[in-house]
């Protein structure tokens, strides 16, 4: 079995000294990537700027810095995958034009003109063949159901990891996580609080039973 997952934030520059990003610490991830190596697949994982060790035992360790080197990562490797698991929190939004000198502050506001990034996964979704698994995750602070599903469908996945953000011990930073899984057959399975490696062992034992 060959796997890419994807993990950590991305960055998108502002200037050489400022960057739009978000809360992701790679902690789920990294915890997917381990729980593959356990099981002996050849894992390639793409990361964004983290502050983890790298797991022992990849096949492929990629680390990129803005959604587009991510993409450009992701997308290259994919064709040759048996599936993919797209955990990290890819920027949607980058500036649009990035200063190469640093901005200076004035007494005015400052607006900042930003443009979509590519969603990595709903491209992997128009790529992949019968064979290929799909899976992604859906960080939502509401309607949790509603929208995984609705990410589900829309980005024409396998599965997709529901993932509650916004409350103390869940998501972004945590050491623990809670997700429901749901697949494209209608399919639901809650996976309870736990830490994020025994989480990660149970999201694969639930989706690729051995
Ligand atoms: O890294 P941690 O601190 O451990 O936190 C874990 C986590 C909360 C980041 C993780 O569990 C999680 O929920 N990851 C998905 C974060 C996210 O960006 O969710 P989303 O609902 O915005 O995106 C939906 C899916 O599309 C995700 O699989 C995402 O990787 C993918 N995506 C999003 C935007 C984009 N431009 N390209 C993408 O591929």
């Amino acid at each position: 079995m060959k796997i890419l997952i994807s993990a950590g934030p991305t960055r998108e520059a502002i200037d050489p000294v400022r960057f739009i990003t978000n809360h992701s610490s790679g902690k789920m991830g990294y915890a997917l990537a381990l729980a593959a190596v356990k099981r002996g697949w050849q894992v390639v994982l793409v990361s964004g700027p983290v502050d983890l060790p790298r797991p022992e035992g990849l096949a492929e360790f990629v680390q990129v810095v803005s959604a587009a080197e991510m993409a450009d990562a992701v997308k290259s490797r994919f064709p040759a995958m048996d599936g993919a698991i797209l955990c990290a929190a890819v920027a949607d939004y980058r500036p649009v034009t990035v200063s190469n000198k640093k901005i200076k502050k004035s007494d005015d506001d400052l607006i900042l003109h930003l443009e979509r990034t590519e969603d990595i996964l709903k491209t992997l979704g128009t790529m992949k063949n019968a064979q290929q698994i799909l899976i992604g995750f859906a960080a939502e602070t509401d309607d949790l159901e509603a929208n995984a599903l609705a990410k589900l469908k829309k980005k024409n996945l396998d599965w997709i990891a529901a993932n509650k953000v916004g409350v103390p011990g869940r998501g972004f930073q945590a050491d623990t996580n809670a997700i429901t899984l749901y697949n494209a057959t209608g399919e639901k399975i809650e996976l309870p609080l736990t830490d994020k490696e025994s989480l990660a062992e149970e999201m694969l034992n639930r989706i690729f039973p051995e």
